[in-house]
């Protein structure tokens, strides 16, 4: 995690469809192994955006949008981020056609590019390898026998709880730190693998500082984990919490 892995990153010359790893209602995860020029081989995750439902798809379409769950609060979760040209800005406060194409760029870039801005803060993500055609590749968090289990599957005896926690406080604080809350932090956008906790699903993270509901998005996703490991006997005030981060932010 703290150094770039080179090779990860490096044109794969084949790469093998190992199957769906995990289909939810946003996003469905592929592991697929890629083969570098030497010979040597790694495994990918590959999360492709999907739309929400068939009924939808054709009006979905027409938008341009292929998420229409996460496009409905869209404009709220992306209220700050910059359209530099005032003509964009319009149109996206319009909600035109044009309007309405950038935000879906937006979206789907977005992810990737948060990741990116964590990893390189030292935030235990997947180091996010590449974008494209509505497709994020990362680091896969897993080995060959299994894929990581979200913290809320993962059965932790009370010092990985523990050990867990920490991860999540330090993690927490990297996040915010850098400007970034990640809006939708529960147990089930955590994994735990190889005795750490990793952080994933940022589609909807926001600009603490630019969007006017940061404040209330990093609010709410300390007291959601906060809520969970009180249930599994760690129990700490998220207020403390939530005024801790607030005073190492920025
Ligand atoms: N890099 C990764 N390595 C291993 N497993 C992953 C990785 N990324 C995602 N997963 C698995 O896929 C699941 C879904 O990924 P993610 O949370 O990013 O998408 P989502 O849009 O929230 O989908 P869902 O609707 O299923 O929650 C994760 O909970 C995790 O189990
Ligand atoms: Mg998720």
């Amino acid at each position: 995690m703290s150094t770039t892995p080179e090779w990860l990153v490096g044109d794969p010359v084949a790469e093998h469809d190992l199957g769906i790893l995990r289909s939810g209602k946003e996003a469905q995860i592929d592991l697929i192994e890629r083969v570098g020029a030497d010979g040597r081989t790694c495994l990918v995750a590959r999360k492709r955006y999907l739309p929400r439902s068939v009924s939808s798809k054709g009006q979905l379409e027409a938008m341009g949008v292929q998420r229409a769950s996460t496009f409905r609060h869209d404009v709220e979760y992306r209220e700050g981020r910059q359209f530099r040209k005032t003509r964009d800005r319009r149109a996206v406060e319009q909600m035109s056609t044009h309007g309405k194409k950038l935000l879906q760029d937006r979206w789907t870039n977005h992810e990737h590019d948060v990741m990116r801005t964590l990893w390189d803060a030292g935030c235990n993500v997947p180091y996010p390898i590449s974008f494209a055609d509505d497709r994020l590749d990362m680091e896969y968090v897993g080995d060959q026998a299994q894929a990581a289990p979200q913290l809320g599957r993962a059965r932790l005896d009370h010092d990985q709880l523990r050990a867990a926690w920490t991860d999540l406080l330090d993690g927490l604080h990297a996040i915010t730190a850098a400007g970034w809350a990640h809006g939708d932090l529960s147990a089930y956008n955590l994994l735990w693998w190889d005795e750490r906790l990793w952080f994933i699903d940022f589609p909807q993270a926001v600009d603490i500082a630019a969007n006017p509901n940061g404040i209330s998005f990093l609010h709410r996703d300390v007291v959601n984990v906060c809520t969970w490991f009180a249930r599994h006997g760690i129990t700490d005030d998220p207020e403390e919490v939530f005024a801790d981060l607030l005073d190492h932010w920025g």
